[in-house]
């Protein structure tokens, strides 16, 4: 992978930690070596690291074909893959994982791995049991992030699914945990009755969808956004208005949406099964969107919603 020193200056300060933490003690900065973008990351609200970009897999199948998605990412990259019980290919991914991490020599802590609860596994004690059982599908001791996949309406269930994550969480199943599809009021109800702040928030957002009122919630309480479906699934590739900026940029329309979703701080969770694609899909730091390129993109706004876990208006 070719790497590339450019970092746009329209990012949140939190990114590019795997630099920051090179700072040496005495304030000084160590000789630069050009850092490949992709090595991108987030700090969450627990101290944790996490890499702006991830491979997701949704709709990707328990076999070799995600074994060899997954596999392309890591080896152009990523160290962030994004998966959930309700895609039935967390076998697929662990293999693949623990296949690459044991060729490479990488050790496990280099690669954040992603899973969620899934709606029918609600409650306190299915909620332990659908993480164990997640773990022992991925072949891991610990995911690096657990979200509950959407809300259930449920809202005693809701809580003691979250309870169960904190527990979790302390037991060292998981390092970070979060939840997605969750809407403001969704949010506001767990803050209430939390002890732990979610340190993420995973939902549906791209230029065609771009959910003000709850991101500026999420921020407020220094929740990340986990930007799914950032690519409107493939459908807006062909928007002119994002086919001109592609142009003007010498990117392609993907790489456009990708990048608008990580500058505004998003981490970004593009989806492919196509090697070329996913290391194209990862090449988005180097250039950045200007004021009149993000006001054509803001104009894009259509409440463009793919996703049928997507449950609540804002
Ligand atoms: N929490 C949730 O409820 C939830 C819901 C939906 C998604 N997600 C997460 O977010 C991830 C991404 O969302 P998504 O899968 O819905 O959609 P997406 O990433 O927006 O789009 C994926 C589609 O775009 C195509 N594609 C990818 N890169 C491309 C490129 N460079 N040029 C042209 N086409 C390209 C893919 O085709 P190929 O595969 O053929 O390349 C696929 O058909 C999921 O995999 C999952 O991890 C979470």
């Amino acid at each position: 992978m070719a790497p590339i020193a450019v970092t746009p200056d329209n990012v949140s300060p939190e990114r590019n930690t795997v630099s920051v933490k090179k700072v040496l003690s005495n304030g000084s900065s160590p000789e630069r070596t050009p850092r490949p973008s992709i090595d991108a990351a987030v700090r969450l609200n627990d101290g944790n690291t996490i890499p702006q970009i991830a491979l997701g897999v949704y709709k990707a199948p328990n076999g070799e074909e995600t074994e060899a998605a997954v596999t392309a990412a890591l080896d152009a990259g990523y160290r962030h893959i994004d998966s959930a019980a309700r895609y039935a290919n967390e076998e697929a991914c662990g293999r693949a994982i623990r296949r690459w991490l044991e060729e490479t020599g990488t050790p496990r802590d280099e690669v954040f791995v992603t899973s969620k609860l899934w709606d029918a596994d609600h409650g306190y004690e299915p909620t332990m049991k659908a993480l164990l059982d997640s773990l022992d599908k991925f072949g891991l001791d610990y995911l690096d992030l657990y979200l509950i996949h959407s809300p259930s309406d449920d809202d005693q269930k809701r809580l003691d699914s979250w309870r169960a994550l904190e527990d979790a969480q302390k037991f060292g199943k998981c390092r970070s945990i979060g939840v997605s599809n969750f809407g403001t009021a969704h949010l506001q109800h767990l803050l209430e009755h939390a002890t732990v702040i979610p340190a993420v928030n995973q939902i549906e957002i791209h230029p065609f969808l771009q959910r003000e009122e709850l991101v500026e919630i999420c921020k407020k309480h220094n929740i990340k956004i986990e930007a799914y479906s950032p690519l409107a699934r493939g459908n807006k590739l062909e928007d002119e208005r994002v086919v001109k900026l592609a142009k003007k940029h010498n990117k392609t329309p993907a790489q456009i949406l990708l990048n608008w979703s990580a500058s505004r701080g998003n981490i970004v969770l593009p989806k492919s099964m196509t090697a070329s694609r996913i290391e194209s899909n990862a090449q988005i730091f180097d250039f950045s969107l200007d004021a009149e390129d993000l006001k054509v993109l803001a104009d894009c706004e259509e409440n463009y919603v793919t996703g049928s876990l997507h449950k609540t208006e804002d």
